[in-house]
């Protein structure tokens, strides 16, 4: 597999042309950004954290059978995945109340919710990413009904699993971003999962252990990354 041009550059990942029309090397860096790029640091590291803590998950996704873009981790930085082309529609997971959830309704953050809730973003940086639902998502095209409802069903399950896969490992799932594209007319989950789109609590302590370390200023950020791919490797 022969590595060729860049495509796409986003705020924490590239992606990269291969010999295989089907496959991009997907490439973690460790540039981290909040509030849609208006804070902007580096997180030491995290490209190869991230890289090694998606894979984990990704690979064990698989043999769930949750249909991923993940193929195989090729080095520290780089992952081989499908190429997708990007349903431009978010999808956002919630067991315990937090971050925008609680400014929108005003409140504190904890509370277990008494079911796991969902909620559509539109992918737009310049937009800043705001909230949409189902009717707007067809409305404009940004995905079928068919594809709502597998991307629906997935998150639902993939939220089973992980809350479960993390659990076990001390930690609570409080909330996390999903990205789903279309592959040869199957609907894959893509993009990445880490601590920088999940929220992820210690259990015991209820310590911050993802991306919240940089956007609140708690410090310790690489320490609690490398807590996180310590546990997902057990
Ligand atoms: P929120 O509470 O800010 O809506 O975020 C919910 C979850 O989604 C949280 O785990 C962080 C993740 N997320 C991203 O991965 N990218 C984003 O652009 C946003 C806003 C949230
Ligand atoms: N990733 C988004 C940004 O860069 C939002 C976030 O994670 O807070 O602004």
């Amino acid at each position: 597999m022969e590595k060729r041009e860049k495509i796409y550059e986003g705020k924490a990942k590239q992606l990269f042309t291969t010999d295989n029309p089907d496959l991009l090397v997907q490439y973690f860096k460790d540039e981290a950004t909040a509030f849609d790029g208006k804070k902007k640091g580096i997180i030491e590291e995290k490209g190869v954290l991230n890289n090694k803590i998606s894979s984990r998950i990704f690979e064990m996704l698989e043999k769930k059978g949750v249909k991923t873009h993940f193929v195989e981790r090729l080095s520290d930085r780089e992952m081989l995945v499908r190429k997708l082309r990007i349903i431009p529609v978010e999808v956002v997971i919630r067991n315990v109340a937090a971050g925008s959830l609680c400014k929108r309704l005003g409140i504190e953050e904890g509370m277990t919710l008494k079911e796991p809730t969902l909620e559509f973003f539109y992918k737009s940086d310049p937009l800043g990413d705001p909230m949409i639902n189902e009717y707007i998502a067809r409305a404009f095209g940004w995905a079928t009904d068919a594809e709502l409802g597998q991307m629906k069903e997935a998150a639902f399950r993939i939220n089973s699993i992980l809350s479960e896969f993390f659990s076990v490992r001390g930690i609570i799932l409080v909330d996390f971003k999903l990205e789903f594209g279309e592959h040869k007319g199957e609907v894959l989950l893509g993009d990445e999962i880490t601590p920088d789109g999940c929220r992820l609590w210690d259990k015991t302590t209820r310590e911050k252990m993802d991306k919240d370390r940089f956007r609140r200023d708690l410090g310790k950020v690489e320490e609690a990354y490398q807590e996180v791919l310590r546990k997902v490797m057990e």
